[in-house]
């Protein structure tokens, strides 16, 4: 049977829960796919964790030896950030290796040397745990809804954030210990003023932008505010108003361009997103032919983040020996078709 192996960069929570769900579920998976996905190489500070999560591969502590190892297929890359990421995944792809990323920051702001670079190597970088965790949202925007004109979409892309508003409506807690319940429990990022000041929304809905009107990526023309400038007593007040407070990221197509935002909305109790809870996402696309749809799960978490990371790693195996023309351009558009928009 073939095998494909993966090259694993970091192995943080996303890193461990992948190693977790590859133990779990492997019997299902090679029965879905028809091979083998092994992790033949870590690239973590950590040579005992590298022992313990992922016995049977090497340890590596250089990323730019690991991707241009021979025994590395596709680079799974989960360092977060976009400096030693960066340098990675471009020297990946330089090697002809597929990537796989959860790696929102590093799309929003440089994602469009990536794909092009991508293009250029033939190589397939997916990102479905980027935006929304586990909820397949790439795929709804590039696939589900190919045939559809987008006109909005608009979501709770913060699983921090919004547990920290969630925990401060129904339990009166105080913001920065939710945001330390947050950190303990892995939801956070490494620096949580990216939750807390809306990046990590943008991020989200900066690619989502890119993916739903064939523009390219452009984090620079996101508008951000987050939630650190609200206390209980705004919550309070909403709430006796018949409102919910969420942190939303809105993108919409416009006469005058498009739109593109983070920030604290109120929200009528009545409606679905004012009732996502906790560390939940929910997006909602609003597009010609289908109308109004909603995505709904997990959006962060070592399991529910490793459920997309795999599937695209899946996605990858199966497109790995099929003619290119047979992949799904990275975003959602031909690269040809990629306009620049006003923002
Ligand atoms: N810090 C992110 C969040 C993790 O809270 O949503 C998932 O991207």
């Amino acid at each position: 049977m073939r095998t494909i192996n993966i090259g694993l960069l970091g192995l943080g929570t996303v890193g461990r829960g992948v190693a977790e769900l590859l133990r779990d579920n492997t019997q299902e998976m090679t029965r879905r796919l028809g091979c083998e996905i092994r992790i033949s190489a870590v690239c973590s500070r950590s040579q005992e964790r590298v022992q313990q999560l992922c016995p049977q591969a090497a340890w590596e502590t250089d990323p730019l030896t690991l991707v241009q190892r021979d025994d590395v297929d596709v680079v799974l890359e989960l360092f977060g950030g976009t400096t030693l990421a960066k340098d990675a995944v471009l020297k990946a792809i330089e090697c002809g290796k597929h990537i796989v990323t959860a790696n929102k920051k590093l799309l929003a702001e440089y994602g469009n040397d990536i794909f092009a670079l991508a293009e250029k190597n033939n190589v397939m970088v997916h990102f479905e745990a980027a935006v929304a965790g586990g909820i397949p949202v790439i795929k709804a925007l590039r696939e589900g809804l190919a045939a559809n004109q987008i006109q909005s979409v608009a979501g709770i892309i913060n699983g921090t954030s919004n547990f920290i508003l969630s925990e401060m409506r129904e339990k009166g807690s105080a913001f920065k210990d939710v945001l330390a319940e947050a950190q303990r429990l892995g939801y956070a990022e490494a620096d949580p003023t990216f939750d807390i000041e809306g990046h990590d929304a943008g991020h989200k809905i900066t690619i989502m932008s890119a993916l739903a009107f064939g523009t390219p990526v452009n984090f620079g023309a996101c508008y951000l505010e987050g939630i650190s400038q609200l206390d209980s007593r705004d919550i309070k007040y909403a709430e006796e108003l018949g409102y919910r407070v969420k942190l939303l990221g809105i993108t919409r197509k416009t006469e005058k361009g498009i739109e593109l935002r983070v920030h604290p909305t109120l929200i009528p109790e009545s409606r679905l997103l004012a009732n996502v809870n906790g560390v939940m996402n929910a997006v909602r696309i609003n597009a010609n032919m289908v109308g109004e749809t909603l995505y709904y799960g997990a959006g962060a978490g070592a399991l529910p983040t490793a459920s997309a990371v795999v599937a695209d790693l899946m996605d990858i195996a199966r497109l790995m020996n099929a003619p290119s023309q047979n992949r799904v351009p990275h975003l959602a558009f031909q690269p040809s078709q990629v306009k620049a928009q006003n923002f």
